[in-house]
């Protein structure tokens, strides 16, 4: 089994190319990206590592100084494999996080977030209503499906009206999401609450030997950092820094809630981990050095497990991962070797079964290669100008700002393209609808670990070749995006659209 150590370079880490984070680091400085610490010293250090530098330091929160820390839930599941039909409701919510004061939120069915949708191939017939005095979509992301059905800016659901996309689901087994995405108001309306995760599934985890029991040993879990003032209220108000770096938030809510502990089985688990935040992006590794299983990449799984020490997950971006639990004690999953805070923590539940107890070998088929297939070489460059440090205007594609009524490429039905995407000044998570692509190169070398797999979204800290299958159409009317996955940027004209005919 390939096991891959940290590329610290090649991860983005380079001078000028990564925002400081503005957590302030824990006291105790990882060596060797291991730590020795027992619950209450976390506890305690983690309490500290939340806590934004220069902030929301008044507020100590009350989560985290609880004997007994809540649960993690996970979202409530809508399962569309028997009745291919899927209703959800976009609706305004009210919710309180961290123990703090109520405040508006948004989601799909409840206040915040909205259900796990599971999917099998064949027909599915969407109905999305929406109760907001505002228009939303949902944009299904990573999903394989024609530019009509696609949920993104030009398919609003304006408000008290339904849209019925009549879907046809035929792709690879992965878990995808959806949210959101009104044009200049994504941003917004995914930190409100606008998104939740898709599991496709042909119902063979079992052959493969992956753990698949909702919620047991098969954990889907949506990562967002959002910003609490000093009265433990969630806020959404980005500075003109926040608007050129993307928004950070001071704590992290996993599934919408602070300080829950993640119960599983002494045995392995499956962790499907989204990074649903604005523009957090996160590298993640456990707290005792145990390693990431890397199962499945945002569009699949791999042909077998990869061993990684630090796996990095940008805004958009999904990894399946296995975990092995069995042992004395569980670890936490932390985010950054460098300035560490906590993310999940964990704890064994000696009543949960541990259905799987060893690694599989093998997982998926080997993946189908598209080197040497394209027939057409694109280049994209995510550009920051000059006009944004003068307080606006600036971000744009190859030179172009976001116009709903501009065509940018136009892509011929079935071909294969070559895409060089260039970041400029800081780096970008790119993101293509209608595709999964396969990263060719980075910076003119193979790709890493977690870019091996089938993607719609890669982190591009320099030049990044992608190679992707044009195999849906799309017309001028309702094309697809392709776009930074940073929301600030999005929102402010970093994306374009193409047709596929
Ligand atoms: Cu996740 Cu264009 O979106
Ligand atoms: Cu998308
Ligand atoms: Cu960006």
């Amino acid at each position: 089994m390939p096991h891959r150590r940290f590329d610290r370079e090649r991860s983005g880490f380079r001078s000028g190319n990564f925002m400081p984070l503005p957590f302030a680091p824990t006291a105790k400085k990882p060596k060797d990206q291991r730590y020795n610490m027992n619950r209450r010293d976390f506890l305690t250090s983690a309490a500290r590592a939340f806590v934004v530098a220069g902030g929301g330091s008044a507020w100590a929160g009350s989560v985290f100084a609880t004997e007994t820390p809540p649960r993690l839930a996970m979202p409530p599941i809508i399962d569309t494999r028997a009745s291919g039909k899927l209703a959800m409701t976009a609706e305004v919510g009210s919710s309180s996080f961290l123990g703090g004061p109520a405040v508006p939120t948004a989601g799909y069915n409840q206040s915040y977030l909205g259900p796990t949708v599971i999917m099998q191939n064949g027909p599915l017939a969407a109905e999305i209503g929406n109760t907001l005095d505002e228009p939303v979509s949902v944009h299904w992301h990573g999903m394989k499906v024609e530019g009509d059905h696609d949920g993104g800016p030009h398919q609003p659901v304006l408000p008290g009206t339904i849209w019925k996309p009549d879907m046809q689901v035929k792709q690879d087994p992965s878990t995808i999401w959806y949210h959101s995405h009104i044009h200049g108001r994504t941003a917004q309306q995914v930190y409100s609450g606008l998104a939740g995760v898709i599991h496709i599934t042909d119902g063979r985890d079992d052959d493969r030997g992956l753990p698949s029991a909702y919620g047991i040993d098969d954990l889907t879990l949506v990562l967002q950092d959002r910003s609490f003032d000093r009265n433990g209220r969630m806020v959404y108000e980005p500075s003109m820094m926040d608007r050129m770096h993307g928004f950070h938030g001071n704590r992290m809510l996993i599934n919408g809630q602070s300080g829950a502990v993640a119960a599983v089985p002494n045995g392995i688990v499956r962790l499907r981990l989204l990074n649903g935040s604005n523009a957090r992006i996160y590298n993640l590794f456990f707290s005792d050095g145990r390693p990431l299983h890397l199962a499945a990449t945002d569009g699949g799984y791999l042909p077998q497990l990869v061993a990684l020490d630090v796996l990095q997950l940008a805004p958009g971006e999904r990894a399946e991962i296995l975990v092995d639990f069995s042992g004395a004690s569980a670890p936490v999953l932390m985010s950054d070797p460098n300035q560490a805070y906590g993310v999940l923590e964990f704890a064994l539940d000696e009543t949960l079964s541990a259905r799987i107890t060893s690694l599989p070998d093998k997982i998926g088929d080997p993946l189908e290669e598209l080197v040497g297939l394209d027939t057409q070489t694109r280049k994209i460059s995510l550009d920051m100008g000059m006009g944004m440090m003068m307080g606006g205007g600036g971000f744009a594609i190859n030179g172009q700002p976001f116009d709903m009524d501009r065509i940018d490429l136009k892509v011929a039905l079935g071909s294969v393209e070559r895409w060089i995407i260039r970041s400029s000044m800081v780096a970008h998570p790119f993101h293509v609808h209608g595709v999964q692509f396969r990263v060719l190169s980075e910076d003119g070398l193979p790709p890493r670990a977690e870019n091996t797999g089938w993607k719609d979204t890669v982190f591009v800290p320099g030049e990044t070749e992608i190679l992707a299958r044009f195999e849906h159409p799309a017309n001028k009317e309702n094309p697809f995006m392709f776009h930074c996955h940073i929301l600030e940027h999005e929102d402010a004209g970093m994306m374009g659209q193409f047709t596929v005919s």
